[in-house]
């Protein structure tokens, strides 16, 4: 069994994705720390985001074990991430690692951007999350000034916009919903509101 969850930044894909990995027990990737810690590696090597081969290189010898680094949530990283996604060679150096994550037993979420479209088409159940722009800004002004990171609201909605264009515009797997992608607006949704209506979706279609 796998469900995808994509979408924009900050939409409530990583909650709606542990949710529903918690939910029927199965296993969870958050596909956009593996872009994360790549960004993060270039920017703490200095590196050159047209250095295409170096950041494939990162890619390629990524430790999962590392995944705990507190500086990997931080707007600046999210926008390295998004500047080294757009590398191809790093999108498919990374494209194995998260097709056999995806064939975990009993089942696995995986959330990100091009998860129902470009890294598991077959996906059992696809969920594009999304919501305003205002209302994504907020949730991630929040969500950083919850772990300790001195942000402006200003600041934060500006690079989420930047992000999301720059996601939503590159040639190798834009942040696109499937087509058979069930959409989930979350602008005036609560956490548990956009499980239920997640789970309310999965039970439909199965009966
Ligand atoms: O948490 P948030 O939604 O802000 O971002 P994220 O999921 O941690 O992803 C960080 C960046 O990685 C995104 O802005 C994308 O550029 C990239 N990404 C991607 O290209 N493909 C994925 N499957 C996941 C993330």
């Amino acid at each position: 069994m796998i469900i995808a969850v994509d979408g924009p930044s900050a939409a409530g894909k990583g909650t709606l994705a542990r949710g529903l990995a918690q939910h029927f027990g199965y296993h969870f990737l958050d596909t956009g720390a593996l872009y994360r810690m790549v960004g993060l590696k270039m920017l703490r090597a200095g590196a050159d985001f047209s250095e295409a081969v170096r950041a494939a290189q990162i890619a390629q010898e990524l430790d999962v074990n590392e995944f705990e680094d507190a500086d990997l949530r931080t707007e600046a990283v999210g926008a390295a991430a998004s500047r080294v996604a757009v590398i191809p060679e790093v999108r498919s150096a990374l494209l194995q690692f998260q097709r056999e994550f995806a064939k975990r037993e009993p089942g696995a979420v995986l959330d990100g951007r091009d998860i129902g479209t470009v890294i598991c088409p077959h996906a059992d159940f696809k969920f594009f999350v999304t919501a305003s722009a205002k209302a994504r800004s907020l949730r991630r002004f929040k969500e950083l000034l919850g772990l300790g990171i001195p942000v402006t609201l200003e600041g934060v909605t500006a690079d989420i916009i930047a992000r999301d264009a720059r996601d939503a515009s590159r040639a190798t797997a834009p942040t696109k919903a499937a087509d058979d992608a069930i959409v989930v607006d979350t602008t005036l949704m609560t956490a548990a509101e956009a499980l239920k209506f997640a789970l309310a979706a999965i039970e439909t279609s199965t009966k």
